[in-house]
């Protein structure tokens, strides 16, 4: 049977994601990985996450709370916490400022319901998380590249967009951060636009040199004279910090955006899991601290060893990133290799999983790219699968001029 005729239009956008398809092969013991980046179960809190459980099913009224359906907007001791998380970057708010959502991914998806319609421009970062991206292809925008150097950053330039999607720290998949020259020109370009921003503030918390920079929805706030005059809808997530299993996102922004969102969350899945929000909150509170400080030592530890190996082993025509913080390093590979072919030369020929760069594209991919992640891999495996990509880098570029 073919049911091609009674998919809807939005369908034609939808393709599988490089990651989720990765994903699949975490069980095979013998892949070097590479490819996905998940938190390292060594950095999970599972003792804190139990005793939480444990703390909310020995108390009779939190065990009911937990087991039954919540507000659309959130637990609301989890958003007051919020509330004062948000004064922490520089965001002052109030609790109807802030809704809870199944991760930030939902939030993508969310944002993208209510902002557009098939057709309308939207502006992202070129390369952007593939997430973002598979949440807004549903609502079929057409896509504007934010171009690369800050100085073309002008209506003219780049033309007008419903809004601009950016990751200032650490994006996936390049690990770059926005200067903070770039940050206060991209307020100012969806300003003058009359745009709104979304902020992703995924990696935030996982720097591991460098000074921290304001965040876009901070600048703005500061500028506007509040969070109700801004123009930044801002999304975080627990995912990397406790644990992505718990599904527990927010989004922040002026409360006529957030009341407009929560109207989408009640016809998508109506609230997110109580529990889960509650757990998060007991953990967040009592040991984000500590949860944040493991995951800075382990991933600095390998991000300096995948450098080292890239350093040692990458022929030169190969150049990389060097980032301050998040789980990733961008490779751009010689001209003549496509990243697509390479990645999958890589898996099926020598067991190292990676992620071709091209996924990172809405249009326009530049192919020769390729994401690295180094979040879930042994510094000896980070070591060996790197020295495995090089030769497989010389390998291709030879058999390309040899026109193999
Ligand atoms: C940049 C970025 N934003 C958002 C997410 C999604 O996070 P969540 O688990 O909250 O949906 C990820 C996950 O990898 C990510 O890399």
């Amino acid at each position: 049977m073919s049911w091609e005729k009674l998919y809807a239009s939005r369908m034609s956008q939808i393709a599988p994601s490089d990651i989720r398809e990765r994903m699949k092969l975490l069980g095979d013991r013998r892949l070097i990985q590479l490819g996905v980046g998940l938190p390292d179960p060594a950095v999970v809190p599972y003792p804190q996450i139990a005793q939480a459980a444990a703390d909310i099913f020995a108390d009779p009224d939190l065990a009911r709370a937990s087991m039954q359906y919540g507000p659309s907007e959130g637990y609301e001791p989890l958003r007051a916490w919020l509330v004062d998380y948000m004064g922490t970057l520089g965001v002052p708010c109030e609790p109807e400022n802030i809704m809870l959502v199944g991760g930030s991914q939902q939030g993508f998806d969310f944002i993208g319901k209510l902002l557009i319609s098939p057709g309308d421009p939207v502006m992202v970062e070129a390369p952007s998380f593939i997430g973002a991206l598979r949440a807004f292809d549903g609502y079929e925008p057409a896509y504007r590249l934010l171009p690369p150097d800050a100085s073309a950053w002008d209506v003219a330039t780049v033309g007008p967009a419903k809004f601009c999607y950016a990751s200032p720290e650490f994006r996936n998949p390049t690990g770059t951060c926005l200067t903070l020259d770039e940050r206060h020109r991209l307020v100012d370009l969806a300003t003058t636009a009359g745009m709104l921003l979304v902020e992703d503030g995924c990696y935030e918390k996982l720097r591991y040199d460098g000074e921290t920079l304001p965040s876009l929805q901070s600048l703005d706030v500061a500028r506007s004279g509040g969070i109700e005059n801004s123009r930044v809808l801002y999304t975080n997530t627990f995912s990397k910090t406790i644990s992505p299993s718990l599904r527990v996102g927010w989004v922040a922004g002026p409360s006529e955006l957030i009341r407009k969102l929560v109207l989408i969350k009640q016809g998508g899945d109506l609230v997110s899991s109580t529990l889960n929000q509650m757990i998060a909150l007991r953990v967040a509170a009592n040991y984000l601290t500590e949860s944040v400080e493991a995951g800075r030592r382990l991933y600095r530890a390998r991000r300096d060893t995948m450098l080292a190996a890239l350093t040692a082993h990458m022929p030169a025509d190969v150049t990389f990133t060097r980032p301050d913080g998040g789980l990733y390093v961008w490779l751009e590979l010689p001209p003549s290799i496509d990243g697509d072919e390479f990645a999958i030369r890589a898996l099926e020929k020598h067991g190292v999983s990676t992620i071709s760069g091209t996924s990172f594209y809405p249009v326009e991919p530049r192919r020769n790219t390729l994401r690295l992640s180094f979040s879930l891999a042994s510094d000896a495996e980070i070591e060996e699968g790197v020295r495995i990509l090089a030769a497989l880098v010389g390998e291709m570029r030879d058999a390309r001029h040899a026109g193999r």
